[in-house]
């Protein structure tokens, strides 16, 4: 991969888990997931982290995760929360990816399961007020704007492609 890392962006639901496992199926490489990640070495969910600790323990955490990356990991397929590129200069782990889809496509993908895990997606209106916030840094935050509704493959392709495998 040249050496840098891929790095994934992106709203909730925008697919960043499964795009970084069908990349790493195409090309083998790690997958660090930052939320999982942060899960396992917390030994707690998201949502507990967010309800015993609130969200700025957790931003500092993710802000660990990204100096660490940055200074130790190459190679490697870097998958991060929604909301990191709001709180770290995600660019510093490597080539970054935005994987961007339309709020209402967003809907369409998450379950009342999935939503239910993840703390900053309690009701549509205010998800909805968080994602017209946030797009802009998204998109300034990344070296290219991937369209995501489209399918894994033809994504997965596009981001190898960037990357000049
Ligand atoms: C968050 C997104 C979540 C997780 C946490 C906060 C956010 O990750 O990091 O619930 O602020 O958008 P996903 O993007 O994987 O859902």
């Amino acid at each position: 991969m040249n050496s840098t890392n891929c790095v994934l962006i992106g709203f909730m639901g925008s697919g960043k888990s499964t795009i970084a496992r069908a990349l790493h199926k195409a090309n083998s490489a790690l997958i660090l997931d930052s939320d999982s990640m942060i899960e396992n070495n917390e030994n707690l969910s998201i949502k507990e982290i967010f309800a015993h600790y609130g969200e700025t323990y957790f931003r500092d955490l993710e802000s660990k995760f990204c100096t660490f990356v940055a200074q130790n990991v190459r190679n490697a397929i870097i998958s991060t929360g929604g909301g990191m590129p709001m709180f770290c200069d995600v660019k510093v782990m490597g080539r970054v990816f935005f994987l961007h889809l339309e709020f209402e496509e967003i809907l369409e993908r998450l379950s009342a399961e999935e939503t239910a895990k993840r703390p900053l997606f309690q009701d549509k209106d205010s998800a909805f007020k968080l994602y017209q916030e946030r797009l802009k840094t998204y998109q300034n935050s990344a070296h290219y704007t991937i369209n995501a509704n489209q399918s894994i493959q033809m994504i997965t392709q596009e981001i190898l492609e960037k990357l000049c495998i």
